[in-house]
């Protein structure tokens, strides 16, 4: 899973490796930091060393904290350069993947559920990068070269956390084999209130008109609830488990003090050793416990990744024909169904369209007339391959659709929908999209044309007539 996505990464490698080079170097500063304080207690105050000692111990520890906050800082610049970029980079894969489904593609994840995954989703993997970069190699290391020292200083002393780290391993493996499954069902409740707002704005004014105002508030407050219930289900068994992690934190600085104490007053340890023996068990109790923080961000992490390379990895269900623009027949407009059966969901449910054949010459007019649900617009969907067939076949100018470039083929293809579509913009700009070569005197004369109409807008090439009003 790390392979598939680290690729996304790859133009911000140079921020990716120094974001943690200067953390390991922040690490070190701050672990230097105890063993200079514990030279001004036990060398400085206590052993005569006298005030030249301890303003020399002083300034280095000044200039230690100076280069642990500057490595720090540029840390977190370089890690959010990359993790931006990774963020922007997944994104526009995902966007870029998604241009290439068909209906039925998007059928399969729904809409909601895409923007989830495209912007929430995203979010979530670049606020891993960005706190991985950071925490996931500052902790352990803090963590293992605090415990060094410990064992080092003190190996007798060092014994109180044999008992510790195990039971706070324990129990930070514990919550997250727990709340693994609970992030996945959090992901799918925020599919599930997108899915909710979306459908209420496209059908607005359905709502509005029915007056089913009320009816669509409960049904989002259902949504949304889901989603409060999800996310507290999650969050509390991480609450649950921090008062266990704070006695054992706190036990362990009462052993510490309680053995260390003893030692101090036999004389085989100073007091500056034991403040500074102190600072490092803390050390190693706050990483140990960010290493549990990091793995729980992962393992929701791991629900959206696993969201996010389903999308990344579908195959696109409708591929290019094999046929060279060379090998297509001269644009006609001719379109037959030859013995065409379809259903929506191969496998299961029933036909849609079934056993249809006929042929639509160049030039001739078809209205298709049927009742709601019949299969109309399903049928007119066939012809420029949102949907391919599941039996027979349809033909453009003599040749099945599924031989043609996906390109070529579309292109043929004028289409005035039955709902029509502005994208932000301008007037002129919606009509731009359509052909973005064109002239002032065809964009004015697409204006005027009344439909429907066998448009050559937007596609001046197209020939093929194919409407579907009021289908
Ligand atoms: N994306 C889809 N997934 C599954 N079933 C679908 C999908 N789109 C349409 N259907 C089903 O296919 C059948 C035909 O629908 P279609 O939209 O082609 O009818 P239509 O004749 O265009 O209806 P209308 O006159 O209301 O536009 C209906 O039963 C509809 O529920
Ligand atoms: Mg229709």
């Amino acid at each position: 899973m790390i392979k598939k996505l680290i690729v996304y990464l790859r133009e911000f490698r140079r921020d990716a490796v120094l974001a943690p080079l200067l953390i390991v170097l922040e690490v070190i500063c701050e672990l230097l930091l105890p063993l200079l304080m514990a030279r001004i207690i036990d060398v400085g105050i206590n052993g005569g060393g006298g005030m030249p000692y301890i303003w020399k111990a002083g300034a280095g520890m000044l200039a230690l904290s100076f280069l642990s906050m500057y490595c720090g800082v540029a840390a977190a610049r370089h890690a959010a350069y990359a993790s931006q970029g990774f963020g922007r980079n997944l994104r526009s894969a995902l966007f870029r993947q998604v241009q290439r489904f068909s209906f039925a593609g998007i059928d399969r994840f729904s809409t909601a559920s895409l923007i989830t995954r495209i912007t929430n989703d995203v979010s979530m993997l670049q606020n891993t990068v960005a706190m991985s970069l950071r925490i996931l190699i500052r902790a352990p290391m803090q963590l293992l070269t605090a415990l060094a020292v410990c064992l080092f200083m003190n190996a007798r002393l060092t014994l109180i956390l044999a008992v510790a780290l195990p039971v706070l391993a324990l129990s930070a493996g514990l919550l997250m084999k727990k709340v693994r499954p609970l992030f996945k069902v959090f992901q799918e409740k925020i599919d599930g209130l997108n899915a909710a707002v979306q459908e209420n704005l496209i059908s607005v004014r359905v709502v509005k008109a029915y007056v089913r105002q009320e009816h669509e508030k409960e049904k989002f407050d259902r949504a949304n609830k889901g989603l409060l219930r999800a996310g507290l289900n999650a969050v509390m068994r991480v609450i649950a488990i921090m008062p266990i992690m704070m006695l054992i934190l706190n036990g362990v600085v009462l052993a510490v003090f309680w053995f260390g104490g003893r030692q101090v007053a036999a004389g085989t340890m100073l007091t500056g050793e034991l403040y500074s023996f102190y600072m490092y068990i803390a050390q190693v109790l706050m990483s140990t416990l960010m290493v549990a923080m990091v793995f729980l961000q992962l393992t929701r992490a791991v629900a959206c990744a696993t969201r996010i390379l389903e999308v990344l990895e579908a195959e696109p269900d409708i591929r290019d024909g094999a046929k060279t623009p060379a090998e297509l027949p001269a644009s006609q407009g001719r379109v037959e169904f030859r013995n065409v059966t379809f259903r929506y969901k191969e496998g299961t449910g029933d036909d849609v369209l079934n056993s249809i054949s006929f042929t639509v010459e160049p030039g001739q007019f078809v209205g298709l007339i049927g009742a709601t649900g019949t299969g109309k617009s399903t049928l007119v969907n066939l012809i420029p391959r949102f949907y391919d067939v599941t039996g027979g076949a349809v033909l453009v100018d003599g040749m099945d659709v599924r031989d043609y470039p996906i390109r070529e083929l579309r292109e043929r293809i004028g289409m005035v929908l039955q709902k029509n579509v502005l994208f932000t913009g301008t007037v002129r700009e919606n009509l731009l999209w359509g052909n973005k070569d064109a002239t002032e005197e065809e964009m004015v004369r697409a204006a005027k044309t009344p439909r429907p109409t066998i448009s050559s807008w937007p596609c001046r090439r197209a020939t093929t007539p194919c409407w579907t009003r009021g289908a």
